[in-house]
């Protein structure tokens, strides 16, 4: 413990457990009977461990064993574990998206880290959108909180030639849609794919997610890129176990760790990682839970500023396992090191600075300044009549001839409408083409779905064509690539002018002067606009409806209006009205 935080007096917990009535009686019995003997004046620490660990989700199945060597190492340090099941988000297997309920995780934990006598809690987390939720949950709940990483998945080989999750897997299809690859070869991808669990392990959203995680301090130093299901990750887990125990003991919240100074290390980082656009959201969100803003132009200057160091797919060529050998995030603060807010502290109770100057020099997947990766920044920022707020790109995977562009639009107005046409032969459909694909925000999937990397139209694939320009209010993966305009905002559901684009229209794109318009003169789209309204929505009930009701548009994270911003409640935590009910 070396952090210079006032240790705290007293335990949450204590409001459950100290007394003789009939309820601290009956509270006290309740642990009992599960094997913990806990006393009135009991002064160790309860930890909970959020365990997201789920049969449908692959990337989060290693949590099992990590939430045992979690609660060894709470039991050690002298506090109580606790584990709790939290719903486990798989990017794999859920639809339309995990990012549908992102908040709803969130939600989860920081009620039931409200709801519970827990004084601190580990929270386990891989697959993308487990990891923001939790940490959006722990910010808004403020109980002393560490996260521990599940880890990357083994990596998958085809020939001898490694698969990158994900990237592989999209550019292998684009090859058999276009007549490269036979069926024969496209059934082996399935078979060479399925080759463990644990998260991507190229540089998608949830490699991205762990390493901004360990950037803004909140696990232990080079948790981020330890490879899933191997000694090295129990020993982190139960490493995180005990320190959870001490960050009680010391009073320490995510308040202290999650600070302007934590979000633009983290900025920065994102920028060397190359790291995914998802970042941008949930950034966004888990520093509007504390009241911090990040306006889309800091992700971008912070790019343009910081150059991609980290050879990963998919801009580069290497796979987490490559980074963790390099000396993974720590090498990497030590590069940007001069970029980094200096005084910026982790759960470790050490400095990022201190982390910078302890790590090992660069070397493989990790380059110095002078030699990055490539010489696109990271992230670019546009805005336009076609994006009043904002939109983004992956600038680093994009292609750098359709960095400014003009085209004619080819619209979309569903997900389902693109599927059926986008291989239709006699697609009107050129090389030149900006393809739209409007409707797919968070108010309209709703959630946001992944479906932002329209596929090149197969007649073109075939002719060897391999990027577009591409514009939409969805997201995409991070393991995703190509010159994709995400997140439009406002989106087309809530009357955006990316509703009012007709096939046809002019588009013009200018990444470098930060533009993107629609060129349809403004008494034309003041028609198109007085005819609009918005698309029926079969969400009626239940959380779609809830979802569609309370989320914010893509600058502000999607998260819902009313969980924005810390509270008194919130920040001080305190026990709930003591009661039996
Ligand atoms: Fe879970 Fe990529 S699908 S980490």
């Amino acid at each position: 413990m070396t952090g210079n935080f006032v240790p705290s007096p007293s335990l949450r917990s204590t409001a459950w457990f100290s007394g003789h009535d009939e309820v601290a009686v009956l509270h006290r019995a309740a642990l009992r009977s599960m094997g913990h003997d806990i006393k009135a004046n009991d002064s160790r620490p309860i930890i909970g461990i959020a365990n997201s660990a789920s049969d449908l989700n692959p990337c989060n199945r290693v949590l099992d064993e990590l939430a045992i060597a979690a609660a060894e190492g709470i039991s050690a340090a002298g506090g109580i574990p606790l584990v709790f099941p939290v719903m486990s988000l798989g990017e794999d297997l859920m639809k339309p998206t995990a990012m549908l309920y992102r908040n709803l995780v969130a939600m989860e934990i920081e009620e039931t880290l409200r709801s519970y006598p827990l004084d601190g809690v580990v929270l386990l987390a891989n697959c993308d959108k487990t990891v923001p939720a939790a940490l959006m949950g722990a910010a808004s709940a403020d109980v002393p909180a560490i996260m521990v990483i599940g880890g990357a998945r083994p990596i998958a080989e085809i020939d001898g030639r490694r698969l990158a999750s994900g990237t592989s897997l999209w550019r292998s299809y684009d090859d058999h849609r276009a007549g490269r690859l036979d069926s024969a070869s496209w059934s082996r991808i399935e078979e060479c794919m399925s080759c463990g669990i644990g998260s991507c392990n190229s540089m998608g959203t949830a490699t991205t997610m762990a390493l901004l995680t360990e950037a803004m301090g909140m696990t232990l130093s080079g948790m981020a890129t330890i490879p899933a299901g191997t000694r090295e990750s129990r020993d982190a887990a139960a490493q995180a176990g005990r320190r959870s125990v001490e960050l009680v003991r010391a009073g320490i919240r995510p308040s202290d760790i999650l600070t302007p100074a934590a979000f633009d290390n983290a900025l920065a980082v994102l920028a060397a990682i190359g790291g995914s656009t998802n970042a941008v959201l949930h950034l966004c969100a888990i520093a509007g839970r504390l009241g911090i803003s990040l306006p889309l132009e800091r992700f971008a200057a912070r790019a343009r500023d910081v150059p991609v160091i980290v050879d990963l797919e998919p801009t580069g060529t290497g796979l987490v396992q490559d980074l963790h050998a390099a000396g993974g995030l720590p090498t990497v603060l030590r590069v940007i090191r001069d970029h980094l807010d200096p005084t910026a502290t982790t759960v470790t109770g050490r400095t990022i600075e201190h982390i910078a100057a302890a790590a090992r020099a660069p070397s493989g997947v990790v380059r110095e300044l002078d030699r990055p990766v490539t010489d696109r920044a990271a992230l670019a920022v546009v805005r336009g009549n076609l994006a009043p707020d904002g939109a983004i790109l992956k600038a680093c995977s994009a292609s750098p001839h359709l960095l400014e562009h003009r085209g004619p639009a080819l619209v979309f107005d569903s997900y389902t409408q693109m599927r059926e046409r986008i291989d239709d032969p006699n697609l009107d459909v050129r090389a030149e083409t900006v393809l739209i694909l409007a409707g797919c925000g968070p108010v309209g999937a709703p959630g946001m779905p992944e479906w932002g990397m329209i596929p090149i139209p197969a007649k073109l694939a075939a002719e060897g064509v391999t990027d577009m320009v591409r514009i939409s209010d969805a997201r995409m993966s991070g393991t995703s690539f190509g010159t994709v305009f995400l997140h439009v905002a406002p989106e087309a559901a809530v009357g955006g002018p990316l509703a009012l684009v007709r096939t046809g229209d002019e588009i013009a794109v200018a990444t470098p002067g930060g533009r993107l318009d629609l060129l349809v003169d403004d008494a034309e789209l003041a028609r198109r606009q007085a005819s609009w309204s918005p698309p029926a929505s079969p969400h009626i009930r239940g959380w779609p409806a809830l979802y569609r009701n309370h989320v914010t548009q893509a600058p502000t994270g999607c998260d819902f209006d009313f969980l924005q911003g810390p509270t008194a409640e919130s920040r001080r935590m305190v026990a709930p009205t003591i009661g039996r009910s």
